[in-house]
C-alpha cells in the first residue's frame, strides 16, 4: 500500500489550481512535489484576490518544461489540466514512465491518439482515471442506480444535451475562441449515459452543424447534433452548443428504458432543474416522479462541496486515491471508459465535415 502520494500537475490554469487544492483536502499524505505551466503567471500571480499558488505550495517546485519535470522529480501521480485538446500526449508520457495519471476530458483529439494511449495503457503498470467529473453528478448517480436495480429496464433511446454560450470565456481562456466543432465536447454528455451500456458500444454516427449564425466567425459551428447507433441498435442522440442565445442551463439527459424512463432537464428562467423518472417495476411510481437530488452529492460534508460541481471533483478525487492506495478498481473511470466517451465525438465530427454521412465508429480495442 502506498503511503506518501507525491502528485505533479500540469496545466495550473483555473481547473488545474482547484484539483491540486482539492486533492489535499480529499486524501491524507499528498505531497504536491511539482507543477508545470508554459504560462508562468497562473503559478505566481494571484487570482480573485486569493494568494498566488507558488505562496499556498511554498515547497512545491515550478517547471515550464514538463520533460524537465518528469526528469527530476520522483512522481506517483500526475493531473493532466492543459487546454481540452492536449491531453493524450501528457498522459501518455506519465503511463510511459509507470506515473499513474488522472486526466481531464477529453482524453483524445483523434484516432491516432486513442490508439497510442491505448498502448501506451496497456504497457503500463500504472493506471489511468479519466476525470470525467459528470459521471458523478448526483443525479447520474440516481440514474445509474435506478438502471442497476432494473427500474428503467433495458434503455434504448438516450439524449444529452450541452447548451452553453462560452462566449464570456473567449477572452480568459482564448483556446476556446478558434470556432471547432462542440460536438467533439461531448465527454460531459456520452460519459453519463455510457454508464447505462456497459456491454454496447456506439458503432455508427451521423452528424450536422448549423454552422455560424450568431457571431459568424470563420470556422464556428454554433450547434451541432448527432444521432449514433449502436450494435445492439440503441440510438443516442446528442446535441452541442457552445455559441447561442439560449438562457436554459447546460446540461439535460433523457433515458427511454424497456421498464420506465428518467430524465434530468436543466434550469429553464426561473425552473429549478428537475430529475423526474417513472417505472413500472415500483410499486407508486407508474406516474412521472421528481427525484429529490441534482448535482450535488448528498452524501457529503457541506465542506466538500464545491459550487460549480457539487462534490463531484472531490469523489473523482477519492475515488483515484482510493483506488491507488487499495488496488479496487471498481469505481474507476477507466481508460477505455474515457476513450469510449471521447471518441464519439470525433467521428461525429467527421460525419458533420461530410454533410452528415454516417461514419462507422472504430476503437483501438476492436484489433484485440
Ligand atoms: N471537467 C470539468 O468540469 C471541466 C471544467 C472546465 C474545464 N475543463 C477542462 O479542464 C482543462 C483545463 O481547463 P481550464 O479551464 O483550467 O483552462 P486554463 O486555460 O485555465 O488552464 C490550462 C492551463 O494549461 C496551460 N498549458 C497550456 N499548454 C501547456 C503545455 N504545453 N504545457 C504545460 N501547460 C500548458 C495553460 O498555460 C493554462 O494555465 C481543459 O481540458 C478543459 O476542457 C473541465
Amino acid at each position: 500500500m502506498m503511503n506518501e502520494i507525491r502528485i505533479a500537475v500540469v496545466g495550473v490554469g483555473r481547473r488545474g489550481g482547484h484539483l491540486l487544492e482539492l486533492a489535499l483536502k480529499t486524501a491524507e499524505k499528498i505531497n504536491p512535489v511539482a507543477v508545470c505551466d508554459i504560462d508562468d503567471s497562473h503559478w505566481y500571480k494571484s487570482m480573485k484576490d486569493q494568494l498566488p499558488l507558488s505562496e499556498k505550495f511554498p515547497d512545491t517546485h515550478f517547471y515550464e518544461d514538463f520533460q524537465k519535470m518528469l526528469n527530476n522529480e520522483k512522481i506517483d501521480v500526475l493531473i493532466v489540466e492543459t487546454p481540452a485538446s492536449i491531453h493524450a500526449g501528457f498522459c501518455a508520457e506519465g503511463l510511459q514512465r509507470n506515473i499513474n495519471v488522472l486526466s481531464d476530458i477529453p482524453l483524445v483529439r483523434n484516432y491516432a491518439e486513442a490508439e497510442m494511449l491505448w498502448e501506451a495503457g496497456r504497457k503500463s503498470q500504472a493506471f489511468l482515471m479519466t476525470g470525467a467529473n459528470p459521471n458523478e453528478w448526483g443525479f447520474i448517480e440516481a440514474m445509474y442506480d435506478l438502471y442497476q436495480k432494473g427500474l428503467l429496464g433495458k434503455p434504448f433511446y438516450l439524449e444529452a444535451e450541452y447548451i452553453h454560450d462560452i462566449r464570456y470565456l473567449w477572452q480568459a481562456t482564448p483556446w476556446r475562441s478558434k470556432g471547432g466543432q462542440p460536438i467533439k465536447y461531448c465527454t460531459h454528455s456520452l460519459g453519463p449515459l455510457l454508464r447505462l451500456l456497459p456491454d454496447d458500444e456506439l458503432r455508427k454516427v451521423s452528424c450536422v452543424s448549423t454552422g455560424a449564425h450568431v457571431v459568424g466567425g470563420e470556422g464556428q459551428n454554433d450547434l451541432m447534433t448527432a444521432h449514433f447507433t449502436t450494435q445492439k441498435n440503441v440510438v443516442v442522440r446528442f446535441t452541442a452548443s457552445f455559441i447561442n442565445e439560449a438562457k436554459c442551463g447546460l446540461h439535460s439527459y433523457r433515458v427511454f428504458g424497456t421498464e420506465g424512463y428518467f430524465e434530468r432537464l436543466s434550469d429553464r428562467g426561473h425552473y429549478p432543474a428537475r430529475s423526474m423518472f417513472n417505472s413500472k417495476k415500483l410499486y407508486g411510481a407508474s406516474k412521472l416522479t421528481e427525484l429529490p437530488i441534482d448535482t450535488t452529492r448528498p452524501e457529503l460534508p457541506e465542506s466538500y462541496l464545491d459550487n460549480v460541481h457539487g462534490g463531484a471533483d472531490y469523489v473523482l478525487l477519492y475515488d483515484f486515491f482510493n483506488a491507488l492506495r487499495s488496488g479496487n478498481m471498481e469505481k474507476v473511470i477507466t481508460l477505455r471508459d474515457g476513450i469510449r466517451m471521447s471518441l464519439p465525438g470525433i467521428f461525429a465530427g467527421e460525419s458533420a465535415d461530410k454533410g452528415g454521412q454516417i461514419v462507422d465508429i472504430v476503437y483501438p480495442w476492436d484489433k484485440d
